[in-house]
């Protein structure tokens, strides 16, 4: 008896114990569930203010933020003063930089000469498009308004809304916390290719975030009259991906559908402005064909004691090399960086030939109309003026294609180099049939020279920036505030210089 009582009182500590024990485990898992089931940060719709995530996900959040850091703003007109003759009637030739942290894309949108000195929502050089590569409230607006209505208008319509720059909601879905395409037109690149959406894996998607913005794209424009009358013209961003991502073939798709950004003022030329084709470039390189992804390089893993998270300082992969580089190779930080910079240095050097010759090029052609030129005598110069710029722009428009891929972007470069030394060859013979003889064009080895040679003038757009600035700029972040759109605490600490030319 005695015995057997014993056995039920240890039993039933046992029981209790384990009891306890079951409960401490549940509350564990509990908990564990409480951190790991991805809070709802918005049960619906998009919430694009980046602050309202980090209670949810403080090291991503943190991270993220360090993209503040690189602010240093680096005027490519200034280091590259052909810039200027090649894009001469263009907004590319008044202000152009090199990128900085995602945490400046609104700022840098903004500031930038290129988006003129609205004066109201109807006003100004560019349309709403201009937007769709800058902020999480571009998700936000296409999933209210609908795609079209988005991109309707001038840029300045939605200078009260879109405040918050690249952020959470451009890469994440709200509810869920997983990666999402926020942007519909990269669903449509993809389908145009003939990529079906069901066949992307979690891999893919961690480049294909990133090509949402980091991808060559036209704005398509179409016009529509409204119910009272007033003509609407919608500008929706198109990615040209129909014949692949080649450059040659991208470059027949605009020529098939007689498309050009513009029209250089010195050769008339019609001319394709690449825009940043970091994801096509990227894709005939052996990273990539390796399976490699955007975020292995720029969003590596980090190990927080237990916890390990996605760092979300999206920057130079080098300044990170143990955690991306030296992950999959053997080789050490500093061997890395020397790769990296011959790199660099074999494409600076192809990138100054295709410039000053393209430069060349358009300088000699404009001396060419003037002494009488038939447009029948212009048209295969331009023919070969554009195909050579457009070669040079989409080897080069992505800052990265040089590491990417560098043997395409070597490619590219040689053909704009020989397309524009033909252009050449044959204006001289034109100028010879005119008497003219060893024209040499002006000297364009200084953004102010450069700017001379196109006769353009800065001062007037900078003084106009400046009083957009202090104008309809406050009114935009005073909108934002009062809507709940913008936290004015996201930018404390945010520098406020300008771009380059007007600082
Ligand atoms: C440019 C795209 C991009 C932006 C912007 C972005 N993320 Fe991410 N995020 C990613 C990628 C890529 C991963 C890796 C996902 C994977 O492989 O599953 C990731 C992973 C995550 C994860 C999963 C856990 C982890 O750390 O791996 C969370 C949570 C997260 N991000 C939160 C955020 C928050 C919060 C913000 C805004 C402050 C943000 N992300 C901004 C692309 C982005
Ligand atoms: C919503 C659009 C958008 C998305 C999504 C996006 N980017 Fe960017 N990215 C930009 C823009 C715009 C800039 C230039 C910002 C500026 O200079 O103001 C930029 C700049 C950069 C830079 C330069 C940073 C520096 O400090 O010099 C790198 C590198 C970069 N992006 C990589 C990525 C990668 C990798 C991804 C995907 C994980 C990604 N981006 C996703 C739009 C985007
Ligand atoms: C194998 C590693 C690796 C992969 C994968 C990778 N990158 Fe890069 N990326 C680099 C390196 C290295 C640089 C050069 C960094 C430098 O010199 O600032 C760079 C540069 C860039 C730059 C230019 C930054 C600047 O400030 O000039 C952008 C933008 C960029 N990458 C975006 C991307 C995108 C988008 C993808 C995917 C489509 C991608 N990268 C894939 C390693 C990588
Ligand atoms: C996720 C794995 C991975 C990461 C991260 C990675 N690589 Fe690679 N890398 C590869 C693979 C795979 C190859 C192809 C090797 C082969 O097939 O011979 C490669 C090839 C290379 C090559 C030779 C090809 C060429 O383009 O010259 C260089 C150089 C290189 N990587 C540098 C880097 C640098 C620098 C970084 C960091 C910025 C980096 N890699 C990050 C996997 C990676």
């Amino acid at each position: 008896m005695k015995k057997s009582y014993a056995v039920l009182g240890i039993s039933l500590v046992a029981i209790v114990g384990m009891g306890i024990l079951a409960g401490s485990i549940n509350g564990k898992e509990e908990e564990r569930k409480a951190i790991n089931q991805n809070p709802v940060v918005k049960e619906n719709g998009v919430e694009a203010k980046n602050e309202e995530w980090a209670r949810y996900f403080p090291r991503e959040y943190d991270s993220w933020k360090m993209t503040q850091k690189s602010e240093t703003i680096d005027d490519l007109l200034k280091s590259k003063p052909q810039l200027v003759i090649l894009w001469a009637g263009y907004g590319f030739a008044k202000d152009y930089n090199a990128p900085r942290g995602h945490f400046y894309a609104v700022q840098d949108v903004t500031n930038t000469l290129r988006t003129g000195a609205p004066t109201g929502p109807m006003d100004g050089p560019q349309p709403a498009a201009c937007w769709s590569c800058k902020s999480p409230d571009v998700a936000r607006l296409i999933e209210e308004k609908g795609e079209k209505d988005y991109f309707t208008g001038k840029w300045a319509r939605w200078g009260g809304e879109v405040v918050n720059p690249i952020g959470c909601a451009d890469c994440h879905d709200s509810k869920t916390a997983s990666l999402r395409i926020s942007r519909p037109y990269l669903v449509r690149g993809l389908e145009d290719k003939g990529v079906k959406m069901a066949d992307i894996s979690h891999q893919d998607m961690r480049s294909l975030v990133c090509a949402q913005c980091h991808s060559e794209y036209y704005f398509k424009m179409t016009k529509e009259t409204g119910p009272d009358g007033a003509e609407k013209i919608t500008n929706t961003v198109t990615f040209p991906w129909k014949d692949g991502f080649k450059g040659e073939a991208i470059e027949a798709y605009y020529d098939n559908i007689g498309f050009a950004d513009f029209t250089n003022s010195l050769s008339k030329t019609p001319i394709l402005k690449a825009q940043h084709p970091d994801y096509e470039m990227f894709t005939t390189g052996i990273h990539y064909q390796r399976g490699v992804s955007c975020a292995d390089c720029h969003m590596p893993y980090q190990q927080e004691g237990a916890i390990k998270y996605t760092n979300h300082n999206i920057g130079n992969p080098l300044d990170n090399a143990a955690s991306t580089c030296l992950t999959c190779h053997q080789e050490t930080e500093a061997e890395f960086r020397k790769v990296v910079a011959t790199k660099l240095e074999r494409k600076e050097e192809l990138h100054k030939i295709a410039m000053d010759t393209l430069a060349k090029a358009h300088l000699e052609a404009k001396k060419a109309w003037e002494v009488g030129a038939t447009e029948e005598e212009m048209k295969p110069i331009l023919l070969d003026i554009r195909h050579g710029q457009w070669r040079w722009d989409y080897s080069i428009a992505s800052h990265g294609s040089f590491f990417h891929a560098p043997e395409e972007t070597l490619r590219l470069l040689s053909q704009a180099n020989q397309l524009g030394q033909e252009a050449r060859l044959k204006i001289a013979a034109v100028l010879a049939k005119y008497g003219v003889v060893g024209y040499e064009a002006p000297d364009f080895s200084t953004k102010e020279k450069a700017l001379a040679v196109i006769g353009v003038d800065l001062t007037k757009d900078i003084t106009a920036k400046e009083q957009f600035r202090n104008g309809l700029l406050k009114e935009w972040e005073k909108e934002a505030i009062d809507k709940g759109l913008l936290n004015p605490k996201s930018r404390e600490g945010m520098s406020n210089h300008t771009s380059g030319s007007n600082n």
